[in-house]
């Protein structure tokens, strides 16, 4: 538990680098990173541009997978996930554009675009480090109340809550979230080495006191971390108000 957001940000990028470095990724044996969208990790991202450019870590031999994709949104929409990652991030970091995984939410089949992805993250022997944010309600990626615990890479309703809530990055306007998205499963989560979840403010505090003091449940899928054996929360003092 940090004291704000500025903290809690700077600590999670100083993780991440550290995974990098101590991993001392080649070629042949890139470090596999998991990482999220959201506003939470904006700050994270701005560390660790800051860190790259300085020399502190560098991403020419990391391989990167995002979370989740909104269907129905290509790559040039500004509110894809797409975008807002290379936006926010990779435009500003050393990382090869063949190292970049995004789900794609225009895939005609989205059951293969599913599955393919699955198999590209065990094609690299899984994932080091999973980074994530949270949802009021709990949801990890796009993992919505109710998700199956064992859930593999899919594509997912959105809950009414969701679409509210994520409805600001679309001028406040519900009618364009879009209602289904394509997220790893909370399985494909738990499969990482490490999980990293980091959250800030009041709104998310329920959802912290949920995951951490109240059993396992799939109404608020972050509860699944208790099962893992490497996981970390990183919070501010806000979001810790609940506990
Ligand atoms: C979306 C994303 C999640 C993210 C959550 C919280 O639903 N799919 O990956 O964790 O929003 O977002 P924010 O960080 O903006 O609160």
């Amino acid at each position: 538990i940090l004291d704000n957001k500025e903290k809690l940000s700077k600590k999670v990028a100083e993780i991440v680098a550290k995974r990098i470095n101590d991993f001392n990724p080649t070629e042949d044996k890139p470090f596999v990173l998991g990482l999220p969208t959201g506003s939470t990790p904006i700050l994270v991202y701005k560390e660790l541009i800051e860190l790259n450019k300085k020399g502190a870590v560098s991403f020419k031999n990391v391989v990167t997978f995002n979370m989740d994709e909104y269907v129905g949104l290509d790559e040039n929409h500004e509110q894809s996930y797409h975008y807002f990652m290379y936006e926010t991030f990779f435009n500003h970091i050393d990382i090869k554009k063949e190292n970049i995984n995004i789900l794609d939410g225009m895939a005609k089949d989205i059951k293969l675009e599913c599955a393919r992805y699955e198999e590209k993250i065990k094609s690299y022997g899984g994932i080091h480090l999973f980074l994530g944010g949270v949802g009021e309600d709990g949801h990890i990626a796009f993992n919505e109340p109710g998700s199956s615990l064992m859930s593999r890479t899919r594509d997912k309703e959105l809950t009414e809550d969701t679409i509210l809530v994520n409805s600001r990055f679309f001028g406040g306007d519900v009618t364009k979230v879009p209602k289904l998205a394509l997220t790893v499963g909370v399985g494909t989560i738990m499969d990482s080495n490490e999980v990293l979840i980091m959250a800030n403010g009041t709104k998310k505090a329920e959802a912290i006191r949920r995951g951490i003091e109240e059993g396992i449940n799939h109404m608020w899928t972050i509860s699944m971390l208790q099962m893992h054996r490497n996981a970390i929360i990183v919070i501010d003092e806000e979001a810790a108000n609940n506990l």
